[in-house]
């Protein structure tokens, strides 16, 4: 479905790629983990063309998406639909118009028939009636499902999922989990996940990808994954748990109901309780 073959890629002067090689099989997720830095998130934009490689090819569904042009690429990247790490919606469009847009863009479907499919989509995520809400108006995971709506109501044959739980509390996290499980049965789609959320990684992958100074340095099931050998796998694996573990401390800590509080670094904005119903 997506191959990556012996990518390199050097941005600002460094390094990036080094010799990337990952196969990603029809129907299956692939979550890439790794530390911040490390390139998944320029790896994604690889896949569908955003960045060209150095050297090396990215083939989706046997098509050189480097080394297509103009209408090519247009056709090939028409297969996936994109979830940014921000969600990525337009500030100055309601949820309906945002969801909307790509149907208005890339279809001649008239407005009811347009209106039934947001509406579909927006089920999906749990956010019926929200079609007239501005995102300055939705919480954090409302507008990550908002964009998730969005990125498959083109229904595209794979979906790219950039860092889709950062800055979501953990109950949030694990319901956008399940709804990329959801996704994936339910419209038999490929799903690429970068992830630095390892509980995430193991939830929501068929096999997870480690990436790590430039290279593929594990690739396997879950179970495989925790049983790897790869140093750098065990290093990862390891820091997650005593992050957890010292997050678990300080929520003890601070007297407020967890699930109030909104994790350091959050991008949400509106009401939490919302998200919870
Ligand atoms: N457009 C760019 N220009 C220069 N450097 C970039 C660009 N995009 C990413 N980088 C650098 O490439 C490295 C990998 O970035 P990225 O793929 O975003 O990491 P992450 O694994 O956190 O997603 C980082 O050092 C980043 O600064
Ligand atoms: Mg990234």
């Amino acid at each position: 479905m997506i191959q990556l073959r012996n990518i390199y890629k050097s941005l600002g002067g460094r390094p990036v790629l080094r010799d990337v090689t990952l196969e990603v099989r029809r129907g299956e997720s692939l979550v890439i983990v790794g530390s911040s830095g490390t390139g998944k998130s320029v790896t994604l934009q690889h896949m569908v063309g955003l960045l060209h490689p150095d050297a090396g090819d990215v083939l989706i569904e046997g098509e050189c998406i480097n080394r297509a042009t103009g209408r090519a690429v247009e056709r090939i990247r028409e297969k996936f639909g994109v979830l940014f790490q921000s969600g990525a919606l337009i500030n100055w469009m309601n949820v309906f118009d945002n969801v909307a847009l790509p149907l208005y863009e890339k279809t001649s479907l008239g407005d009811e028939e347009i209106a039934a499919r947001v509406r579909e989509a927006l089920a999906l995520v749990d956010l019926q009636g929200t079609e007239a809400r501005m995102p300055a108006e939705l919480s954090g995971g409302m507008r990550k499902r908002a964009g998730l709506a969005r990125a498959i109501i083109m229904r595209p044959l794979i979906v790219l999922y950039d860092e889709p739980t950062s800055g979501l509390d953990p109950v949030m996290s694990r319901r956008i989990d399940r709804l990329i499980r959801d996704v994936q049965r339910r419209f038999n789609t490929t799903a690429v996940v970068v992830t630095h959320d390892l509980q995430s990684a193991f939830t929501v992958g068929d096999r997870i990808a480690m990436l790590a100074e430039g290279r593929i340095v594990e690739v396997g099931t879950p179970a495989e994954f925790r049983a790897s050998t790869c140093p750098a796998v065990q290093e990862f694996i390891s820091a997650q748990f005593s992050e957890a573990a010292r997050a678990e401390e300080a929520v003890a800590w601070t007297s407020p109901p967890r699930e109030t509080q909104a994790p350091a670094g959050s991008d949400r904005t509106g009401s939490d309780q919302e998200d919870r119903k």
